[in-house]
């Protein structure tokens, strides 16, 4: 409402102003609170230090500097960060000293957030930045993590080791590297064996981006899949599937032998897999493949609905 003379119109235009200022403000602090940087106190009393959380955005960036990440995927991690910034998924780095220490990497069509690095002082702060319905976080020091305020535990993951890695006697007549043409075959298997799995975007991406991909075809039908990311001479496996009308016939397996054949002639040294101790026939094959126990994670919901799992337990 104007009064016409000019110190109403003055009056008037201070406060649009203020409001615009107050807007801006309030623009920058959201953009502060979800992409940061943010400054997070760690270390001791007598040996404090600090961690900055940081998105990332720049895919040069994220090529740059040592990564000294304690986690055994750390070989992998600027791998998920290039692949998540390409996707326009959220990528968190957190640096301490300047070097990389941590990485909190979300991937939106599943909405699982996972964090990387010993990053429990900044958990609230990373959760915070972007929010999820489920996120796992790493065990440290052979201790299961805490559970983040207003998440429940819902499974646990086993994360398993190979070195070295060498070749394996497999059935070469089924099991080949995947083609382009196979991807649709790929991607129904995925979506009916995980729910969530939408569009099989993660697995497109992985093999889009390079990774090493075979298949298993039977009566001209594609089966089963296995996938790897290969990065400094480490593999991390991922998406081993059969389809349920051919599992329990060995075709797990000898995706697993021709997988690990395939890194070895690459010169890969050392495979890392996550896998679910509720999962046995997943677990019989890795174990029997040689690999052993090097770390876990567990994975929580925020979802009121997902029951604890039974039979173990986090702090
Ligand atoms: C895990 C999976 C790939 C196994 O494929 P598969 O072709 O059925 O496995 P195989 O027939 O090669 O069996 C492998 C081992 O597991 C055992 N096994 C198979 N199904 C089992 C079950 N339901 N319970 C216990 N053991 C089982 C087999 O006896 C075999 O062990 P053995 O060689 O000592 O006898 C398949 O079950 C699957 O696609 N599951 C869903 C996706 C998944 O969970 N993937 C794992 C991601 S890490």
């Amino acid at each position: 409402m104007s009064s016409g003379t000019p110190v109403g119109v003055l009056a008037e235009v201070a406060g649009s102003v203020v409001i615009l200022v107050l807007l801006g403000l309030a623009l920058v602090l959201g953009w502060r609170r979800t992409h940061g940087p943010r400054t997070v106190r760690v270390g001791t009393a007598a040996t404090p230090s600090t961690m900055r959380l940081q998105r990332a955005t720049d895919l040069r960036k994220v090529e740059l500097g040592p990564w000294p990440v304690d986690s055994p995927f750390a070989p992998f991690l600027r791998t998920f960060a290039r692949r998540g910034i390409a996707m326009r998924d959220p990528v968190v780095l957190a640096r301490s000293g300047g070097q990389v220490v941590g990485a909190y990497v979300v991937d939106s069509e599943s909405e699982v957030g996972g964090v990387y690095g010993p990053l429990e002082p900044a958990l609230r702060t990373l959760l915070s930045m972007q929010r999820v319905p489920f996120v796992f976080l790493e065990e440290r020091k052979g201790q299961p993590p805490g559970t983040p305020a207003g998440f429940v535990p819902v499974d646990r993951y086993d994360v398993l080791r190979l070195e070295p890695v060498s070749a394996r006697a497999f059935e070469s007549g089924i099991v080949r590297p995947m083609a382009a043409a196979d991807l649709p075959g790929v991607v129904q298997i995925a979506q009916t064996t995980y729910f969530e799995a939408g569009g099989g975007r993660g697995l497109r991406g992985g093999w889009m981006d390079g990774d090493v991909a075979l298949v298993a075809e039977v009566a001209g039908r594609i089966a089963g899949f296995a996938f790897a990311t290969v990065e400094d001479g480490a593999a991390l496996l991922y998406g081993l599937t059969v389809h349920p009308q051919f599992r329990g016939q060995g075709l797990g397996r000898e995706l697993m032998a021709g997988r690990l054949s395939a890194l070895a002639a690459m010169g890969v040294q050392r495979a890392v897999v996550e896998v679910s101790p509720g999962n046995p026939a997943a677990h019989r094959i890795a174990m029997a493949a040689g690999f052993v126990r090097c770390g876990g994670t567990v994975y929580f919901s925020a979802r009121a609905t997902d029951a604890p799992d039974v039979g173990w337990s986090v702090a």
